[in-house]
C-alpha cells in the first residue's frame, strides 16, 4: 500500500442540495488532506425524489467550492469506488450526523472495502448546530415556503427561491 504522496480524499453525496453541514463537513476535510474531490453521484443507495438535476447541483457546488484551490467539484456515475480509484483517492469522506445515520453508513463502508480494500472510510461530525441538518429536509422546508437561509449559503438560496416561485 502507498503510504507516502498527496492525501487526496473523496466527498461522495448527492448534493441536493448542498447545505451547511456539506460545506462544514468539506472545511473539516481540508485540516488533513491535500486535495479533496466532491463528488456528485448520479446514483444513490437511498432512493429519492431529486429536486435538482445533476448537473445543475454540480454547478451550484462549483460556485460554492470556486474560491478553495484544494476542492474540486465532479460529477460521476457508476461504483464509488471505481471512481475514487481512478481518481487516485484512497480516503471516501462521510458525514455522520446522528445513531440513525449508522446502519446506512456502516454498510456502504463495508461495501465499499469488501470492493475495493485499500479504500478507508472516515466519519466526521459537524459543527453541533447542523447534526439535524439534511439536504432532504431542506427540499420540504423549502418547498413549503419555509426559511432556509441559515441551512444553506445564499447562492443556494437563490437558487431554491428561483426553484419555488
Ligand atoms: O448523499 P447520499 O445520497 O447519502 O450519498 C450516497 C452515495 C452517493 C455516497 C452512495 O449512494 C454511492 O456511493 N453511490 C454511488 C454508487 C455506489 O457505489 N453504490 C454502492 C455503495 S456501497
Amino acid at each position: 500500500m502507498k503510504t507516502h504522496g498527496p492525501i487526496v480524499a473523496v466527498y461522495p453525496g448527492s448534493f441536493d442540495p448542498v447545505t451547511l453541514g456539506h460545506e462544514d463537513v468539506v472545511r473539516r476535510t481540508l485540516r488533513f488532506s491535500d486535495r479533496l474531490i466532491v463528488a456528485v453521484a448520479g446514483f444513490s443507495t437511498q432512493p429519492k425524489r431529486s429536486l435538482f438535476p445533476v448537473a445543475e447541483r454540480l454547478e451550484i457546488l462549483k460556485e460554492v467550492f470556486g474560491g478553495e484551490p484544494r476542492v474540486e467539484c465532479v460529477a460521476f456515475s457508476g461504483l464509488l469506488v471505481d471512481f475514487a480509484r481512478d481518481i487516485g483517492a484512497r480516503f471516501i469522506i462521510r458525514g455522520l450526523r446522528a445513531v440513525s445515520d449508522f446502519d446506512y453508513e456502516f454498510q456502504m463502508a463495508q461495501m465499499n472495502r469488501e470492493l475495493w480494500d485499500e479504500v478507508e472510510t472516515i466519519f466526521l461530525t459537524p459543527e453541533v448546530h447542523y447534526s439535524f441538518l439534511s439536504a432532504s429536509l431542506v427540499r420540504e422546508v423549502a418547498a413549503l415556503g419555509g426559511d432556509v437561509s441559515t441551512f444553506v449559503s445564499p447562492l443556494v438560496l437563490q437558487r431554491l427561491k428561483r426553484r419555488f416561485s
